[in-house]
């Protein structure tokens, strides 16, 4: 069972969620590049509108009596830092600071967490979920040019204007919030933007001196922020991490290490909880010649037909099913997750993500019950807090667009419309239960279905 206080709920973000044909962020990156039709025409991007999103912006409260119907006692959202601050902070700070904040996004931003608070859920704030404000960072600009005069999280000067923005957003907000986080997935950000020009994600460069860069100045930003926002407030602040299991040869362990220590060590003494995203493995090989990045010697290859790279709705090459998007479902890689990073850092945990792309809702069920039900085993051992599936509806999946859904409730993007598909009430028995049990032989059922297809 999980105890009462155990938050179930759903993650959402601003970007992904907001837009929806009268609300346009344009003063994003995310926004210029998702529009580039030379993105659209590379094949790198999907050319759908991220204004055409589920208009979360305007539609919360049936976003939030959604959650409440599933049962969720809990909801993280995303604040855009560019409908806070949409012009430049640099050099401003006090009053002056305080004068070139988007008032209206601060109220209405203010509407949509009251709306939460008073449907009775607890709330969880992040303050940045992959999207930088235009003026810190114009992607087009440096893809296209490499010209590097709003350079985003490469500049050392962004470490300052984040925490200004952070420690401005706690005095605005503190008294809705029940968690705070700084940077949801900081590891993505940097791999995707600076090793990958072809990830979809802005800058998708090659420049593994930048990918350097941009880590350290997002480990320097959490730090930064995470001292102003405690100067301001009691609540615990965290971060957010997208964290892989790795498995394969004698390499897999290094390749582990890579992945979470370098950034996790380096803030966990400025981080009161964890949060960890996770959605599937990596299986991985030693390389006869290590590549370098920087100081760095990367000693592996990543297989494929496993983990993230699978035939979409196919097995991978163990027989696990995988998802719309070719994501091998592998459960075992959450628990050995949760037990390897409490061991190490023993602090409060937050499932923050974990979720999958199934239009048909294929196997969303066995998804859910087979993470809960490692979560439901460990919450107690590793003080874990509570699981946010991501997510509640469908939404603007980044470079993918609106063809990869994650909803437990389907998105008609055209009409606005919301429909729950059978796994959301699923998670509703779940939240209302308190736990997996009742669903204890369907989940073995659906193992042996995942294990056996070799
Ligand atoms: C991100 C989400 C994204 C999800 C599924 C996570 O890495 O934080 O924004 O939608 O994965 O790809």
């Amino acid at each position: 069972m999980f105890r009462d206080n155990f938050l179930l709920g759903a993650s959402l973000s601003g970007f992904q969620f907001e837009m929806g044909e009268n609300v346009v962020d344009k003063k994003t990156d995310w926004y210029v590049w998702g529009k580039n039709d030379l993105n659209a025409h590379s094949g790198m991007l999907s050319g759908d509108d991220p204004e055409s999103g589920p208009d979360y912006w305007e539609s919360y409260q049936k976003f939030h009596q959604l959650a409440v119907e599933a049962g969720m006692n809990a909801l993280r959202i995303g604040i855009e830092w560019s409908r806070i601050f949409p012009e430049k902070t640099y050099g401003l700070t006090g009053e002056k600071l305080s004068e070139i904040a988007n008032y209206d996004a601060v109220n209405h931003y203010k509407k949509i967490m009251r709306d939460i608070k008073e449907k009775g859920m607890k709330l969880m704030v992040n303050l940045n979920h992959f999207t930088l404000p235009l003026w810190a960072h114009d992607p087009l600009a440096v893809n296209r040019k490499m010209d590097f005069t709003a350079p985003g999280w490469i500049d050392s000067a962004i470490v300052q204007e984040f925490s200004k923005y952070a420690s401005f957003v706690v005095e605005q907000f503190d008294d809705l919030v029940d968690y705070w986080s700084t940077l949801n997935e900081p590891n993505v950000v940097a791999k995707m933007g600076y090793l990958n020009n072809n990830s979809g994600f802005p800058p998708s460069i090659i420049a593994p001196d930048l990918w350097s860069k941009a880590m350290n100045n997002q480990i320097d930003a959490h730090i930064k922020a995470y001292n102003a926002m405690k100067s301001k407030t009691d609540k615990p602040v965290g971060l957010i991490y997208a964290t892989i299991w790795f498995d394969g040869d004698e390499i897999a362990a290094e390749a582990f290490k890579f992945n979470n220590y370098y950034f996790l060590d380096s803030v966990n003494e400025y981080c009161d909880f964890l949060g960890i995203n996770y959605y599937t493995r990596t299986v991985v090989k030693k390389r006869n010649k290590p590549i370098k990045i920087g100081n760095i010697e990367i000693q592996w290859d990543s297989l494929p037909g496993y983990g993230y790279s699978c035939q979409p709705n196919g097995f991978s090459r163990d027989g696990r099913i995988a998802t719309d998007n070719g994501w091998e479902i592998y459960p075992e890689g959450l628990e050995k997750i949760i037990i390897n990073l409490s061991e190490r850092y023993n602090k409060k945990l937050f499932i923050t993500e974990n979720g999958v792309a199934d239009s048909l809702d294929r196997c969303r069920t066995y998804y859910l019950l087979a993470h809960l039900d490692v979560v439901e085993k460990l919450a107690n051992r590793c003080n874990i807090e509570g699981y946010f599936h991501w997510s509640l509806t469908d939404n603007f999946e980044w470079s993918e667009g609106y063809s990869k859904r994650f909803g437990l409730v389907y998105v008609d993007y055209e009409n606005k419309c919301f429909v729950p598909r059978p796994s959301y009430y699923v998670f509703r028995e779940i939240a209302n239960n308190k736990s997996i049990i009742q669903f204890n032989s369907l989940l073995d059922l659906f193992e042996r279905e995942n294990t056996n297809n070799k």
